[in-house]
């Protein structure tokens, strides 16, 4: 059980992962995620499923290196077990039948984007994707994702690659254009989801976003994953993750999501992982 079974270097500091675990495999939905821990001692962190195989009893992680826990997961190498995993976890994302819908993943984000773009392909709903990067070399799971998309749309913020700019600058290029879509889905860092959301409100565009706050236990209990939507309080890890991005409250989420950033560096810095360097 959760041993590595493939292991995949995606740029620099972005792996992919394919781990054993039948529980997983078996109830996996898009939109859902796993948690886990490297070590006896250390955290537990959440991660989406990227994808799964009921046959071959997989899932796929991808996770960047962002600090000490993704970077100790980082050097498991193939054989390896992670210590813990748990899931599926989470509200698997409501996605439509039919139309069309428009896809933004930034950065990591593409990951947990693509099995919600493979599910609306599978169902017959047009995808337009919009994919995008700092820098060309940093784009991840481009094939991928072309495989579910009609239209595939590359951005890097340096331009190395495709259209110059923000995957929101792209998107509402293309709403300017005349582009029709019923609704919009984004994933990615919160200045990224908040853009978009904030490009899509003027023309009343439904934008679901996944957030990613700090979690802790996962099942609701510890309040660690605490947003609030249309202002009430919603528990991430039970109530979501995939939310109506204009409800967010995004000044509130990105203060949380910041909590710990001195621990954190400090973890890094003191540990024997080559983190910090
Ligand atoms: P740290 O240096 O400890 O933290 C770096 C930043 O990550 C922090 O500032 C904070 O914003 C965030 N973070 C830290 N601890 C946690 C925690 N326990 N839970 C959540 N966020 C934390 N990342 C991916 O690369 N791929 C994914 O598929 C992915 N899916 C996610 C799905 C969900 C539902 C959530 C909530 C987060 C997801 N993340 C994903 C983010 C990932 O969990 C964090 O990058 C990871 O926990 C960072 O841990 P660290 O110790 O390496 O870094
Ligand atoms: Fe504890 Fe969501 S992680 S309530
Ligand atoms: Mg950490």
């Amino acid at each position: 059980m959760n041993e590595i079974l493939v292991k995949k270097n995606l740029t620099p500091v972005t792996k992919l992962i394919v781990v054993k675990n039948p529980f997983v495999a078996a109830k996996a939905e898009p939109g859902q995620f796993v948690i886990l821990r490297v070590r006896e001692n250390g955290e537990r962190i959440p991660l989406t499923i990227a994808d799964f195989d009921r046959e071959k009893d997989t899932v796929t992680l991808v996770f960047q290196e962002v600090g000490l826990s993704t970077i100790l997961l980082g050097k498991l190498e193939v054989g390896d077990r992670i210590l813990n995993l748990v899931g599926p976890l989470g509200v698997p994302a409501e996605l439509p039948d039919s139309g069309t819908v428009v896809a933004v993943g930034g950065g990591v984000g593409v990951a947990p984007i693509l099995p919600k773009c493979k599910e609306l392909y599978r169902r017959g709903v047009k995808v337009i994707s919009i994919i995008g990067a700092r820098s060309k070399d940093l784009i991840i799971l481009e094939d991928e994702m072309r495989a579910c998309s009609h239209e595939l749309h590359i951005c890097t913020d340096d331009g190395s690659r495709g259209f110059k700019g923000f995957v929101s600058d792209k998107l509402k290029e293309l709403i300017d254009g005349g582009l029709k879509c019923d609704e919009v889905v984004a994933v990615g860092p919160i200045p990224m989801m908040r853009a978009t959301c904030e490009t899509t409100r003027p023309y009343g565009l439904k934008t679901w976003v996944s957030m990613n706050p700090i979690m802790v236990d996962g099942t609701g209990m510890c309040g660690a994953c605490r947003i609030t939507v249309g202002g009430k309080t919603k528990f991430v890890c039970v109530d979501g993750p995939m939310f109506d991005g204009h409800e967010v409250d995004w000044a509130e989420a990105w203060l949380r999501a910041g909590m710990y950033r001195d621990e954190e560096k400090v973890a890094v810095e003191s540990c024997q992982c080559g983190g910090g360097k």
